[in-house]
Protein backbone atom coordinates (compact mmCIF):
# COMPACT_ATOMS: atom_id res chain seq x y z
CA UNK A 1 0.00 0.00 0.00
CA UNK A 2 1.17 3.62 -0.96
CA UNK A 3 2.97 5.42 1.84
CA UNK A 4 0.24 7.95 3.22
CA UNK A 5 1.85 11.52 3.39
CA UNK A 6 0.72 13.20 7.03
CA UNK A 7 1.97 16.77 6.44
CA UNK A 8 -0.77 19.15 7.06
CA UNK A 9 -3.07 16.69 8.17
CA UNK A 10 -4.83 17.64 11.24
CA UNK A 11 -4.97 14.78 14.14
CA UNK A 12 -6.94 14.81 16.90
CA UNK A 13 -5.47 13.00 20.35
CA UNK A 14 -6.96 12.67 23.54
CA UNK A 15 -5.45 12.37 27.13
CA UNK A 16 -2.92 14.24 24.91
CA UNK A 17 -1.53 15.50 28.52
CA UNK A 18 0.77 13.08 29.27
CA UNK A 19 2.21 9.85 28.76
CA UNK A 20 1.26 8.32 25.07
CA UNK A 21 -0.98 10.75 24.22
CA UNK A 22 1.39 13.64 25.05
CA UNK A 23 4.99 11.40 23.14
CA UNK A 24 2.23 10.43 19.99
CA UNK A 25 1.47 14.60 19.44
CA UNK A 26 5.27 15.58 19.89
CA UNK A 27 5.59 12.69 17.09
CA UNK A 28 2.45 13.70 14.84
CA UNK A 29 3.85 17.47 15.28
CA UNK A 30 6.81 16.62 13.71
CA UNK A 31 5.58 14.12 10.75
CA UNK A 32 4.00 17.43 10.17
CA UNK A 33 0.63 16.48 11.37
CA UNK A 34 -1.49 19.90 12.82
CA UNK A 35 -2.19 18.31 16.73
CA UNK A 36 -5.63 19.14 18.11
CA UNK A 37 -4.51 18.10 21.74
CA UNK A 38 -7.68 17.31 24.24
CA UNK A 39 -7.70 16.19 28.00
CA UNK A 40 -8.45 17.42 31.55
CA UNK A 41 -5.57 19.29 32.73
CA UNK A 42 -5.62 22.79 30.35
CA UNK A 43 -2.39 23.88 32.06
CA UNK A 44 -0.25 20.23 31.37
CA UNK A 45 -1.91 20.47 27.19
CA UNK A 46 -0.89 24.18 27.44
CA UNK A 47 3.16 23.55 27.88
CA UNK A 48 2.32 20.92 25.41
CA UNK A 49 1.09 23.07 23.13
CA UNK A 50 3.61 25.51 23.65
CA UNK A 51 6.46 22.94 23.37
CA UNK A 52 5.58 21.75 19.80
CA UNK A 53 5.18 25.01 18.25
CA UNK A 54 8.52 25.70 19.62
CA UNK A 55 10.16 23.25 17.28
CA UNK A 56 8.26 24.61 14.72
CA UNK A 57 5.27 22.49 14.86
CA UNK A 58 1.56 23.13 14.92
CA UNK A 59 -0.62 22.56 18.26
CA UNK A 60 -3.90 23.99 19.77
CA UNK A 61 -5.23 22.74 23.20
CA UNK A 62 -8.97 22.07 24.27
CA UNK A 63 -9.56 21.27 27.54
CA UNK A 64 -12.16 17.79 27.09
CA UNK A 65 -13.68 15.53 29.93
CA UNK A 66 -14.34 12.50 27.29
CA UNK A 67 -16.96 11.42 29.42
CA UNK A 68 -18.98 14.34 28.60
CA UNK A 69 -20.37 13.87 24.76
CA UNK A 70 -20.83 17.94 24.09
CA UNK A 71 -17.24 18.22 25.24
CA UNK A 72 -15.97 15.62 22.49
CA UNK A 73 -18.34 17.32 19.54
CA UNK A 74 -16.50 20.63 20.77
CA UNK A 75 -12.99 19.44 20.70
CA UNK A 76 -13.98 17.91 16.96
CA UNK A 77 -15.07 21.45 16.20
CA UNK A 78 -12.36 23.16 17.69
CA UNK A 79 -10.04 20.85 15.32
CA UNK A 80 -11.94 21.98 12.30
CA UNK A 81 -12.09 25.64 13.24
CA UNK A 82 -8.25 25.86 13.91
CA UNK A 83 -6.96 23.10 11.16
CA UNK A 84 -9.50 23.78 8.57
CA UNK A 85 -10.13 20.06 8.62
CA UNK A 86 -9.64 16.38 10.29
CA UNK A 87 -7.59 13.84 9.17
CA UNK A 88 -7.35 11.42 12.31
CA UNK A 89 -8.38 10.60 15.61
CA UNK A 90 -6.39 8.90 17.90
CA UNK A 91 -8.87 8.02 20.74
CA UNK A 92 -6.08 7.23 23.75
CA UNK A 93 -7.51 9.09 26.94
CA UNK A 94 -8.40 6.43 29.61
CA UNK A 95 -7.10 5.26 33.05
CA UNK A 96 -6.93 1.70 34.79
CA UNK A 97 -8.00 0.35 38.28
CA UNK A 98 -7.57 -2.56 40.36
CA UNK A 99 -10.54 -4.76 41.75
CA UNK A 100 -11.92 -7.98 41.71
CA UNK A 101 -14.72 -8.62 39.34
CA UNK A 102 -17.55 -8.53 42.03
CA UNK A 103 -16.23 -5.23 43.42
CA UNK A 104 -16.32 -3.79 40.02
CA UNK A 105 -20.16 -3.46 39.22
CA UNK A 106 -20.79 -0.21 40.35
CA UNK A 107 -18.70 3.17 40.13
CA UNK A 108 -15.79 1.48 38.89
CA UNK A 109 -17.00 -0.17 36.31
CA UNK A 110 -19.11 2.36 34.98
CA UNK A 111 -16.52 5.03 35.34
CA UNK A 112 -14.34 2.80 33.28
CA UNK A 113 -16.58 2.52 30.49
CA UNK A 114 -17.62 6.14 30.48
CA UNK A 115 -14.14 7.04 30.02
CA UNK A 116 -12.21 4.28 28.45
CA UNK A 117 -15.36 3.22 25.65
CA UNK A 118 -18.17 5.75 25.53
CA UNK A 119 -15.15 8.27 25.61
CA UNK A 120 -13.45 7.11 22.60
CA UNK A 121 -16.76 6.16 20.55
CA UNK A 122 -17.89 10.11 21.64
CA UNK A 123 -15.49 11.56 19.83
CA UNK A 124 -15.03 8.81 17.37
CA UNK A 125 -18.69 9.65 16.01
CA UNK A 126 -18.10 13.37 15.62
CA UNK A 127 -14.75 13.07 13.87
CA UNK A 128 -16.21 10.50 11.67
CA UNK A 129 -18.90 13.24 10.78
CA UNK A 130 -16.51 15.53 8.69
CA UNK A 131 -14.10 12.80 7.96
CA UNK A 132 -17.17 10.50 6.16
CA UNK A 133 -17.53 13.95 4.28
CA UNK A 134 -14.27 14.38 2.66
CA UNK A 135 -14.15 10.14 2.01
CA UNK A 136 -11.41 10.03 3.77
CA UNK A 137 -9.68 9.45 7.20
CA UNK A 138 -8.00 7.31 10.03
CA UNK A 139 -9.53 6.72 13.50
CA UNK A 140 -7.32 4.90 15.71
CA UNK A 141 -8.29 3.68 19.47
CA UNK A 142 -5.92 2.87 22.06
CA UNK A 143 -6.67 0.02 23.75
CA UNK A 144 -4.58 -2.18 25.32
CA UNK A 145 -2.85 -5.93 24.94
CA UNK A 146 -4.93 -6.60 28.07
CA UNK A 147 -7.99 -6.11 25.46
CA UNK A 148 -7.39 -10.05 24.49
CA UNK A 149 -7.40 -11.30 28.01
CA UNK A 150 -9.24 -11.20 31.15
CA UNK A 151 -6.78 -10.44 33.91
CA UNK A 152 -7.43 -11.64 37.46
CA UNK A 153 -8.41 -8.04 39.04
CA UNK A 154 -8.29 -6.17 36.18
CA UNK A 155 -11.41 -7.24 34.67
CA UNK A 156 -13.67 -3.84 34.48
CA UNK A 157 -10.25 -2.45 33.07
CA UNK A 158 -9.99 -5.38 30.32
CA UNK A 159 -13.45 -5.39 29.47
CA UNK A 160 -13.54 -1.18 28.35
CA UNK A 161 -10.33 -2.17 26.26
CA UNK A 162 -12.02 -5.32 24.45
CA UNK A 163 -15.16 -3.21 23.91
CA UNK A 164 -12.56 -0.52 22.40
CA UNK A 165 -10.81 -3.51 20.31
CA UNK A 166 -14.18 -4.99 19.51
CA UNK A 167 -15.54 -1.44 17.98
CA UNK A 168 -12.90 -1.00 16.32
CA UNK A 169 -12.71 -4.19 14.45
CA UNK A 170 -16.16 -4.13 13.25
CA UNK A 171 -15.75 -0.23 12.10
CA UNK A 172 -12.88 -1.38 10.26
CA UNK A 173 -14.98 -3.22 7.67
CA UNK A 174 -17.91 -0.57 8.00
CA UNK A 175 -16.35 2.45 6.79
CA UNK A 176 -13.58 0.71 4.54
CA UNK A 177 -15.62 1.63 1.57
CA UNK A 178 -15.86 5.27 2.57
CA UNK A 179 -12.18 5.14 2.50
CA UNK A 180 -11.93 5.75 6.37
CA UNK A 181 -9.27 3.77 7.93
CA UNK A 182 -9.08 1.88 11.60
CA UNK A 183 -6.92 0.90 13.46
CA UNK A 184 -6.56 -0.23 17.09
CA UNK A 185 -3.33 0.38 19.06
CA UNK A 186 -2.42 -2.14 21.89
CA UNK A 187 0.60 -0.71 23.85
CA UNK A 188 1.98 -3.55 26.55
CA UNK A 189 2.98 -1.37 29.83
CA UNK A 190 4.48 1.73 29.01
CA UNK A 191 6.12 3.79 31.49
CA UNK A 192 3.58 6.43 32.04
CA UNK A 193 1.38 8.05 34.88
CA UNK A 194 -0.96 5.05 34.28
CA UNK A 195 0.13 3.10 37.32
CA UNK A 196 0.82 5.56 39.96
CA UNK A 197 -3.14 6.74 39.31
CA UNK A 198 -4.36 2.84 39.13
CA UNK A 199 -2.83 2.75 42.72
CA UNK A 200 -4.24 5.57 43.90
CA UNK A 201 -7.65 4.92 42.40
CA UNK A 202 -7.30 1.06 43.69
CA UNK A 203 -8.42 -0.29 47.17
CA UNK A 204 -5.94 -2.86 47.39
CA UNK A 205 -3.49 -3.90 44.76
CA UNK A 206 -2.86 -7.78 44.28
CA UNK A 207 -2.10 -8.12 40.61
CA UNK A 208 0.16 -5.04 40.39
CA UNK A 209 1.09 -4.51 36.82
CA UNK A 210 3.67 -1.27 37.32
CA UNK A 211 6.57 -3.75 38.18
CA UNK A 212 9.56 -4.04 35.87
CA UNK A 213 8.85 -5.90 32.90
CA UNK A 214 10.45 -6.93 29.86
CA UNK A 215 7.56 -5.25 28.01
CA UNK A 216 7.91 -1.98 29.91
CA UNK A 217 8.61 0.61 27.07
CA UNK A 218 8.18 4.68 26.74
CA UNK A 219 5.14 5.69 25.39
CA UNK A 220 7.71 7.32 22.35
CA UNK A 221 7.62 3.92 21.38
CA UNK A 222 3.81 3.66 20.95
CA UNK A 223 3.77 7.62 19.47
CA UNK A 224 6.23 5.90 16.73
CA UNK A 225 4.30 2.70 16.22
CA UNK A 226 1.03 5.11 15.74
CA UNK A 227 2.86 7.27 13.25
CA UNK A 228 4.07 4.12 11.44
CA UNK A 229 0.57 3.09 11.09
CA UNK A 230 -1.02 6.31 9.86
CA UNK A 231 1.76 6.35 7.25
CA UNK A 232 1.30 3.12 5.88
CA UNK A 233 -2.11 2.03 7.63
CA UNK A 234 -2.98 -1.51 9.72
CA UNK A 235 -5.75 -2.49 11.58
CA UNK A 236 -3.93 -3.32 14.35
CA UNK A 237 -0.56 -1.72 15.86
CA UNK A 238 1.53 -3.40 18.33
CA UNK A 239 4.71 -2.80 20.59
CA UNK A 240 5.88 -6.34 21.29
CA UNK A 241 5.52 -8.63 18.70
CA UNK A 242 6.55 -11.43 21.35
CA UNK A 243 3.49 -10.55 23.40
CA UNK A 244 1.61 -10.45 20.65
CA UNK A 245 2.60 -13.84 19.77
CA UNK A 246 2.19 -14.68 23.51
CA UNK A 247 -1.19 -13.40 23.57
CA UNK A 248 -2.44 -15.03 19.85
CA UNK A 249 -1.56 -18.28 21.92
CA UNK A 250 -3.01 -17.41 25.38
CA UNK A 251 -6.37 -17.06 23.33
CA UNK A 252 -6.36 -20.47 21.76
CA UNK A 253 -5.11 -22.10 25.14
CA UNK A 254 -6.97 -20.75 27.70
CA UNK A 255 -6.61 -23.64 30.61
CA UNK A 256 -2.50 -22.67 29.57
CA UNK A 257 -3.30 -18.92 30.22
CA UNK A 258 -5.05 -19.78 33.66
CA UNK A 259 -2.34 -21.89 34.83
CA UNK A 260 0.81 -19.41 33.74
CA UNK A 261 -1.68 -16.43 35.60
CA UNK A 262 -2.22 -18.49 38.69
CA UNK A 263 1.65 -19.32 38.87
CA UNK A 264 2.71 -15.66 38.29
CA UNK A 265 0.33 -14.52 40.79
CA UNK A 266 1.01 -17.11 43.90
CA UNK A 267 4.79 -15.59 42.82
CA UNK A 268 3.08 -11.92 43.81
CA UNK A 269 1.89 -13.54 47.18
CA UNK A 270 -1.32 -13.49 45.89
CA UNK A 271 -2.74 -16.96 44.63
CA UNK A 272 -5.83 -17.37 43.21
N1 LIG B 1 0.65 2.71 30.42
C1 LIG B 1 0.40 1.48 30.01
O1 LIG B 1 1.08 0.51 30.39
C2 LIG B 1 -0.69 1.24 29.00
C3 LIG B 1 -0.73 -0.01 28.38
C4 LIG B 1 -1.77 -0.27 27.46
C5 LIG B 1 -2.70 0.71 27.16
N2 LIG B 1 -2.63 1.92 27.80
C6 LIG B 1 -3.65 2.92 27.45
O2 LIG B 1 -3.01 4.08 26.99
C7 LIG B 1 -3.87 5.21 27.15
C8 LIG B 1 -3.05 6.37 27.69
O3 LIG B 1 -2.58 6.04 28.99
P1 LIG B 1 -1.11 6.41 29.48
O4 LIG B 1 -0.41 5.16 29.77
O5 LIG B 1 -0.49 7.40 28.59
O6 LIG B 1 -1.47 7.04 30.92
P2 LIG B 1 -1.50 8.56 31.43
O7 LIG B 1 -0.15 9.17 31.33
O8 LIG B 1 -2.16 8.49 32.77
O9 LIG B 1 -2.45 9.29 30.38
C9 LIG B 1 -3.82 9.18 30.41
C10 LIG B 1 -4.40 10.36 29.67
O10 LIG B 1 -5.82 10.22 29.62
C11 LIG B 1 -6.40 11.45 29.99
N3 LIG B 1 -7.71 11.24 30.59
C12 LIG B 1 -8.06 10.41 31.61
N4 LIG B 1 -9.37 10.53 31.87
C13 LIG B 1 -9.87 11.44 30.99
C14 LIG B 1 -11.14 12.01 30.75
N5 LIG B 1 -12.22 11.67 31.50
N6 LIG B 1 -11.27 12.93 29.75
C15 LIG B 1 -10.21 13.30 29.01
N7 LIG B 1 -8.98 12.80 29.19
C16 LIG B 1 -8.81 11.90 30.17
C17 LIG B 1 -5.42 12.08 30.97
O11 LIG B 1 -5.55 13.51 30.92
P3 LIG B 1 -6.26 14.43 32.03
O12 LIG B 1 -6.06 13.78 33.36
O13 LIG B 1 -5.53 15.73 31.86
O14 LIG B 1 -7.68 14.53 31.59
C18 LIG B 1 -4.09 11.68 30.34
O15 LIG B 1 -3.70 12.62 29.37
C19 LIG B 1 -5.00 4.74 28.07
O16 LIG B 1 -6.16 4.52 27.30
C20 LIG B 1 -4.49 3.41 28.63
O17 LIG B 1 -5.53 2.52 28.92
C21 LIG B 1 -1.65 2.21 28.70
Amino acid sequence: MARVPLHDRPILITGASSGIGEATARLCAKAGMPVLLAARRTDRLAEVAGSIIKAGGRAEAVGCDVSDEAQCRRAVERCVEVFGSIYAVFANAGFGVEAPVLESDGAIFDDMMKVNYHGSMHVVRYALEPMRAARSGHVLFCSSCLSKIGLPFYSAYCISKAAQDYAARALRHELRAEGIRVSSVHPTSTRTEFFDLARTRSRDIKFDLSGRTAFMHPPEKVGRAVVRCLRRPRGEVWTSPLLRFILGVAVICPETTDRVLRRIARKRGHPV
